[in-house]
């Protein structure tokens, strides 16, 4: 299945989901929908579901699971957009969760969007084995050692100047966790050995390392309309980025040696790499 197709399969999962049906709490779920289905790229439902695909997995059976990692994405976006956070009123083209429903109704669609992550999983038809391995993954990924502590670490830092290990750790953890902790599901939901999920941990990792530095160009780069999100919000907020420390040569070296790094981790343990080695190019010279 090629990769466009992937992204048909999970939309069309998402649709299907949270569907305002006559509740006395309707709005909720307009507004989890509203930012679900805003157009996302689905990267991470993506690397899933390939990872899955070459590790002999049932597509079909594991596009829940793939779509659980997208739900907790997204409430990560709506949070981090609040005014609390990032301040930033336009996400995936369109003005952000807090801006149309408001700060208490967008915090209440991310932490149901976060729940429901975990939920969609523990009730999929998975072994119940396999299915608590994904959930672990998932958690751990979303948990102290993972997105909350990288936004921790990001929002403390502001306006503080950090080292490149420092900022590779806050980076690591607030964006490269998620996509290594996706690309580890797909080949454990599909029951793929130990020797297949570490290194699809480390491709993972690397192209979630070298996917935050492409954002923090893109931030300065970029346009609003090619992008879908507020140029500039980084140098506005003080962020530690990238492009700060190693300016736009340096940031472009350091994604060729992680894209590069992260291909050949997987090209002897897999059969079938060229969809995901294609995919980790285009990643790393995204322009939105
Ligand atoms: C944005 O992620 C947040 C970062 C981790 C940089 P994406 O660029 O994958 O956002 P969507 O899902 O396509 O909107
Ligand atoms: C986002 O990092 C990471 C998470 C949402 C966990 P950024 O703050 O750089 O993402 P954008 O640029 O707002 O998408
Ligand atoms: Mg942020
Ligand atoms: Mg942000
Ligand atoms: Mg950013």
């Amino acid at each position: 299945m090629s990769i466009s197709e992937y992204k048909i399969l999970v939309d069309r999962y998402l649709e299907s989901c949270f569907i305002p049906s006559g509740h006395t709490y309707d709005k909720l779920l307009d507004s989890m929908r509203y930012s679900l289905m805003a157009g996302g790229k689905r990267i991470r439902p993506i690397l899933a579901l390939e990872f899955a695909r070459i590790s002999g997995g049932n597509i079909n059976e594991i596009l829940p699971i793939a779509c659980a990692i997208e739900m907790l994405h997204t409430y990560s976006l709506i949070h981090d957009d609040l005014p609390c956070f990032d301040n930033d009123d336009l996400r995936r083209g369109k003005p952000t969760n807090h801006i149309v429903y408001g700060n208490w109704l967008a915090t209440l669609a991310g932490d149901a969007l976060q729940a429901e992550a975990f939920n969609t999983i523990l009730k999929s038809s998975l072994a119940p084995d396999t299915k608590c391995a994904c959930a672990q993954l998932l958690g751990e990924a979303a948990g102290v050692n993972g997105i909350c502590s990288g936004q921790y670490l990001d929002m403390a830092f502001e306006g503080k100047p950090l080292t490149s290990a420092q900022l590779d750790e806050i980076n690591l953890y607030k964006t490269g966790i998620l996509l290594q902790a996706s690309c580890e599901i797909g080949v454990t939901a599909a029951g793929g050995t130990e020797e297949q999920r570490k290194a699809a941990a480390s491709f993972g990792a690397k192209i979630g390392m070298a996917f935050q530095i492409r954002d923090d160009i893109l931030d300065v780069i970029s346009t609003e309309s090619k992008l879908g999100k507020t140029i500039g919000s980084d140098a506005e907020e003080h962020k530690n980025t990238y492009m700060v420390l190693l300016g736009q040569e340096g940031c472009e070296k350091k994604i060729r040696e992680l894209t590069d790094s992260a291909k050949s981790s997987i090209q002897e343990i897999f059969q079938d790499t060229k969809q995901l080695e294609s995919f980790a190019e285009a990643l790393a010279s995204r322009l939105e």
